[in-house]
């Protein structure tokens, strides 16, 4: 028996589990075999208007009257709770996006993470105090932004959850959720346990529905003072144009086209499955994936038959076989890849390396052979576009200042691996690469809970995660007072 879930498709909206106006419902289908697993509200503009109503009240309310202790607390006990349903939570997760079950469960214990960070980061949030003329004090108090919207796409629902909640909860914003259509099971879950725990009425909103009703209805919302948007760079540019409308600040995460640079002094047997996981973990559908691989030449042959190996030997499967690989998200993300990958056959770009499909991978499952190419021009939309499935393109450099054009030559800036056992070498690369986290001989696609993180250029701007968050969703008030 495939697996599904009974959970139903409702909004959370002033702590009330609530059918959508619609009283319509989008089901929702495993990406490995094309089974339905369950089914999600659909919400529309009347339900984003109550649950924006819902998270004002509770800010000017309840809600916005609890200490940061009291909220810390409250996100630590979110966090035990999540531990506590690791499996159930991963199964969902799994069977909701394709994803093999080991990396489900790892998301899910990074979801938990975050809860604990934030917890323990919410009464640490301080603010400063300023010298100013005699007979003055000035201080600097941090306030949180108000009701914040908060739009994050399908590839880590329970993860971007997460991310994206919990440092907003932690300052003590009222929020509203809209995610992704295409996979959100676990969080209507994790929705579930908040109010379990005992988060207030009003402090966490959830309208689950499709991006151009719910999600557009939310992004232009008068009611909302901050956005927080995860997705695609075309999605990115209607929010940051809603925000302009309204005057509310967004952050926007959009995605990349991150390089991983190997020098000729790498040490390869660390560099290489790195660079290949890079690549295959989440089938590539990871902002941050590790999508392009930059090689010096003196070394280009070498590196290039060792990594077709490694991809050659990597298989695909339906992620209750929890291989290295899974499907792609839908049909429409198989097309998606599908068609970069042909356009690049007829374009006459070598194909060096493939996975192969494992035997249980069902016809009706989005699969994709995860592929390696190269050498592809820096003129081809490969060696630009982000793909978002399991494609990487290899392109050779010269020298550090060529690898340097070539990682900072596209429109993204997201992340960059650097591969060097030359210490200036890897701090000069560092501070000139224009993105927003370097890892020096190693890559992190996705955790890092603890580190800033967000782009450059059409990556996007602000930062999520780490202490920077805190900040995002925290404003400077300054009060002068005249004692004198
Ligand atoms: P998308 O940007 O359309 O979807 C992301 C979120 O935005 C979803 O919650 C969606 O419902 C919402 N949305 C869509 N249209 C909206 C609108 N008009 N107003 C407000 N919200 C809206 O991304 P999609 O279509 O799922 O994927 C397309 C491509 O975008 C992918 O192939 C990939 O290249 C990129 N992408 C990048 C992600 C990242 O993590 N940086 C995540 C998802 C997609
Ligand atoms: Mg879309």
């Amino acid at each position: 028996m495939p697996f599904t879930t009974d959970l139903p498709p409702l909004n959370y909206i002033d702590g009330h589990w609530v059918r959508p106006a619609s009283n319509a419902a989008i089901e929702m289908i495993c990406p490995s075999d094309g089974h339905v697993v369950g089914q999600i509200a659909r919400g529309n503009a009347q339900d984003i208007d109550a649950a924006v109503a819902a998270a004002r009240r509770a800010f000017d309310g309840e809600w916005g009257r609890t200490t940061a202790t009291e909220r810390g607390r409250l996100l630590s006990r979110l966090g035990l709770a999540i531990l506590a349903h690791q499996e159930e939570l991963a199964q969902l997760e799994a069977n909701d996006t394709g994803k093999p079950l080991k990396l489900a469960r790892s998301d899910v214990l990074a979801t938990a993470r975050y809860f604990e960070y934030y917890g323990g980061g919410a009464d640490k949030v301080h603010g400063d105090t300023i010298p100013f003329l005699d007979g003055y004090q000035v201080m600097i108090v941090r306030e949180p932004r108000g009701v914040t919207g908060h739009i994050i796409p399908w590839n880590y629902p329970a993860q971007m959850f997460g991310r994206t909640l919990g440092a907003a909860l932690a300052t003590g914003n009222a929020t509203v959720l809209k995610p992704a259509e295409e996979a959100c099971l676990s969080i209507v879950r994790l929705t579930q346990l908040a109010a379990e725990v005992g988060f207030p009425a009003g402090a966490i909103n959830l309208v689950t529905g499709y991006g151009e009703e719910a999600g557009a209805a939310l992004s232009s919302h008068k009611g909302i003072d901050f956005l927080s948007f995860t997705g695609s760079p075309e999605v990115g540019t209607l929010i940051q144009k809603s925000a302009a409308d309204n005057h509310v600040p967004c952050v926007l995460e959009l995605g990349g086209k991150s390089p991983q640079l190997v020098f000729e002094d790498a040490d390869l047997d660390k560099a290489l499955p790195v660079v290949i996981n890079a690549i295959i973990q989440n089938a590539g559908q990871t902002c941050s994936a590790g999508s392009r691989v930059l090689v010096q030449r003196s070394i280009y042959e070498k590196v290039v038959a060792a990594l077709a190996a490694r991809m050659n030997a990597v298989r695909v499967g339906p992620h209750e076989a929890d291989l290295d690989c899974g499907p792609v998200i839908s049909k429409v993300q198989h097309e998606r890849v599908a068609g970069f990958l042909e356009r690049a056959r007829q374009d006459g770009i070598p194909v060096i390396g493939e996975g192969r499909l494992d035997e249980r991978a069902a016809r009706s499952g989005f699969f994709v052979k995860p592929t390696l190419l190269g050498p592809v021009p820096l003129d081809h939309e490969l060696a630009y576009e982000e793909v978002f499935g399991p494609v990487l393109v290899v392109i050779p450099f010269d020298d550090e200042n060529d690898a340097l054009r070539i990682a900072n030559g596209t429109e993204y800036g997201l992340i960059a691996g650097v591969w060097t056992e030359n210490g200036a070498r890897q701090i000069r690369v560092a501070k000139k690469l224009r993105v927003g986290q370097v890892y020096l001989n190693g890559y992190g696609a996705g955790g890092g809970i603890e580190l800033p993180f967000g782009g450059f250029k059409r990556s996007g701007h602000g930062r999520e995660k780490g202490f920077e968050a805190l900040r995002e969703y925290t404003v400077a008030k300054t009060i002068v007072m005249n004692h004198g």
